[in-house]
C-alpha cells in the first residue's frame, strides 16, 4: 500500500496529454508579443516600486535597511529573477498551459510537487494581493488627501500599526468597548474588482495598456521632475549596513519584479506561444528593472534614506522638496499602476483553481463558469471575498515577507522542474531553451534561497505551517479525486 502511495505521489501528467488540454481549451488565441509584455509589466509594476522600497531603504526594528545601495538589491533581485524568467521561458514555451508552474511541476516533478506548487501559488496570487491592496489604499488615501478629503486612521489602517498608537485606538468608534479598526479603501477595492471580473469586464489587452502606459509614464515623469531635487549627499554612506542591509533590502525587493511570471498564465490566449511567451516573459522584466533602478536612485537622491520608512515613499519624497503638485500626479499614477496588478492577480489566481480542478485536485465547482457571464465566477467571487477579508486588517510588511517565500520556493520548483524535463523528455520539441542548463536553473535556485534566507523567521513558520495545510487537503481530497487516479487497479503488463 504505501508502495503504491508513494508511485502516485509521483505520477506525473505527460507532456502530450498537457499540451492536449492546451489545445483543446478553446480559449482565443488572441495575444501577440507586445499585448504579452503589456500584460507582464501590467502585473509587475505596483506595490513594490510604489510602497516597499521604502522600508526596504530605511530597514525596521527588525532589519537593517539598503540605503541608497537599495539600487545594487534591485540589480540583484533582477538578476536572480532573470535566471528564473529564462526558465519559466523554456517551460511556458513548451507547455503554454494557463496554470503556469502548478502544470510545469505536473509535467515533471509529480502530482504532489504540482498540488504543493498550486497551493504555493495561492500566496503568490492571493497573499500578494493582499499586500497589494493595502498598498492601494495609502495612496488612493493620499490621493483624496489632495483634493481635501481626509479618510479616518481607523477606516485606513491595518491591525497591528493601529494598536501601536494609542492615540489612533482613542480616535476609532468603539462598539461593546472595542474599538473599529478596518482598512476599508483595500477591501473596498479588492471587491469592486471582483464584482467587474465577474460581470466579465475583460481585462482587455486594450484597457490593461491604457493602465501599463499610465504607470511608465507617472514612474519616468517621477524620474525627471524627481532628478532635479537629487542631493549627491544623500547617497553617502552608499551602504550604510553593508551587505547584510543590501540583502535584506533585496530579499524584500524581490516583491516588485513578481508577475513576469504570470504572463504564462495567458499561454492559452496566445499565438505562437513558443516565440511569444519568451519574450513577454523576459521582455516585461528587462523594462521594469530599468525602470526600477532609475526610481530607486532618484528616491534614495531627494530624501536622506533613513526617512524612507513610509507606504508611501514617492509622494512623501515630492512633498519634502514642496512639490505638492507633482505627489498628486505620482499618487494618481500609482493608483491605476496598482489596480492593473490587482486585476491581473485577481484574474490569475481563479485561472490557477480552473486548471487544478480540471485536474481532479479541487471541486469541480472551481472550474464552475457562469452560463451567462462566462467568467469562473465561484473561484473569482472565493478568491475575492478571501482577499478582502484579509486586506481589511492585516499588515503590509508581514503580507510582502509572505507572499516572496511563497514565491520564490515556486520559481526554486520551475527551475528544478527544467532540469528534470531535459533528462525526462530529452527530445520533446523546445521553442525556447534557457542556455547553460544545468548549471542556470541551479543558479536560479541558488539564488531564490539566498533571497528567501534573508526573510525572517517568522515568515519561516509561516510558510512551513501553509504547506502542512497544503499537505493535509491533498491527503483527505486531491489524492482520492485526481483524474490521474484510475477507476479500477492498473492492469501490470
Ligand atoms: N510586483 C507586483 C507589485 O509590485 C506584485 O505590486
Amino acid at each position: 500500500m504505501g508502495k503504491h502511495w508513494t508511485a502516485a505521489w509521483l505520477r506525473t501528467k505527460p507532456l502530450a496529454d498537457l499540451q492536449h488540454d492546451g489545445n483543446a481549451s478553446g480559449l482565443r488565441r488572441a495575444l501577440g508579443a507586445w499585448d504579452l509584455v503589456g500584460l507582464g509589466i501590467g502585473a509587475i509594476i505596483g506595490a513594490g516600486i510604489f510602497a516597499t522600497v521604502g522600508t526596504a531603504a530605511a530597514g525596521d526594528a527588525a532589519r537593517p535597511g539598503a540605503g541608497p545601495a537599495i539600487i545594487l538589491s534591485f540589480v540583484l533581485t533582477a538578476v536572480a529573477c532573470g535566471l528564473a524568467a529564462l526558465c519559466y521561458a523554456e517551460l511556458a514555451a513548451l507547455v503554454p498551459i494557463a496554470g503556469s508552474a502548478y502544470t510545469y511541476a505536473y509535467a515533471t516533478l509529480g502530482e504532489l510537487a504540482a498540488w504543493i506548487i498550486g497551493w504555493d501559488l495561492i500566496i503568490e496570487y492571493a497573499v500578494g494581493n493582499v499586500a497589494v491592496a493595502i498598498s492601494w489604499s495609502g495612496y488612493f488615501c493620499e490621493m483624496l488627501r489632495g483634493v481635501g478629503i481626509i479618510v479616518p486612521p481607523w477606516l485606513s489602517t491595518d491591525l497591528r500599526t493601529a494598536l501601536a498608537s494609542k492615540e489612533l485606538v482613542a480616535s476609532a468608534p468603539h462598539v461593546l468597548g472595542v474599538p473599529i479598526i478596518v482598512n476599508l479603501p483595500a477591501a473596498g477595492i479588492v471587491l469592486a474588482l471582483t464584482w467587474l471580473l465577474v460581470r466579465g469586464v475583460k481585462e482587455s489587452a486594450r484597457v490593461n495598456a491604457g493602465m501599463v502606459i499610465t504607470k511608465l509614464v507617472v514612474l519616468v515623469f517621477f524620474v525627471v521632475v524627481g532628478a532635479a531635487y537629487v542631493q549627491p549627499s544623500n547617497w553617502k554612506p552608499f551602504a550604510p549596513n553593508g551587505w547584510h542591509g543590501i540583502w535584506a533590502g533585496a530579499a524584500i525587493v524581490f516583491f516588485a519584479y513578481i508577475g513576469f511570471d504570470a504572463v504564462s498564465t495567458a499561454a492559452e490566449e496566445t499565438r505562437n506561444p513558443g516565440r511569444n511567451l519568451p519574450i513577454g516573459i523576459l521582455g516585461s522584466l528587462a523594462i521594469s528593472t530599468f525602470v526600477y533602478i532609475l526610481v530607486a536612485a532618484v528616491v534614495t537622491g531627494m530624501v536622506p534614506w533613513f526617512d524612507l520608512h513610509t507606504a508611501e515613499p514617492l509622494t512623501v519624497a515630492m512633498n519634502r522638496h514642496h512639490l505638492g503638485w507633482a505627489a498628486g500626479i505620482v499618487a494618481v499614477g500609482s493608483v491605476a499602476a496598482h489596480t492593473a496588478v490587482l486585476l491581473v492577480f485577481q484574474m490569475g489566481q481563479p485561472r490557477i483553481f480552473y486548471s487544478m480542478a480540471r485536474d481532479g485536485l479541487l471541486p469541480k465547482t472551481f472550474s464552475r463558469i457562469h452560463p451567462r457571464f462566462h467568467t469562473p465566477h465561484v473561484t473569482t467571487i472565493i478568491t475575492g471575498v478571501v482577499v478582502a477579508a484579509f486586506a481589511a486588517f492585516a499588515n503590509i510588511e508581514e503580507m510582502v515577507d509572505l507572499t516572496n517565500i511563497g514565491t520564490l520556493f515556486a520559481f526554486a520548483l520551475v527551475s528544478a522542474g527544467v532540469v528534470v524535463l531535459r533528462r525526462t523528455n530529452p527530445d520533446a520539441r523546445r521553442p525556447f531553451r534557457a542556455p547553460l542548463v544545468p548549471w542556470l536553473p541551479l543558479a536560479a535556485m541558488a539564488a531564490c534561497l539566498l533571497l528567501a534566507a534573508g526573510l525572517p523567521g517568522r515568515t519561516w513558520l509561516r510558510f512551513g505551517l501553509w504547506l502542512v495545510a497544503g499537505l493535509v487537503i491533498f491527503l483527505l481530497y486531491g489524492r482520492r479525486h485526481s483524474h490521474l487516479s484510475p477507476p479500477t487497479p492498473p492492469v501490470e503488463s
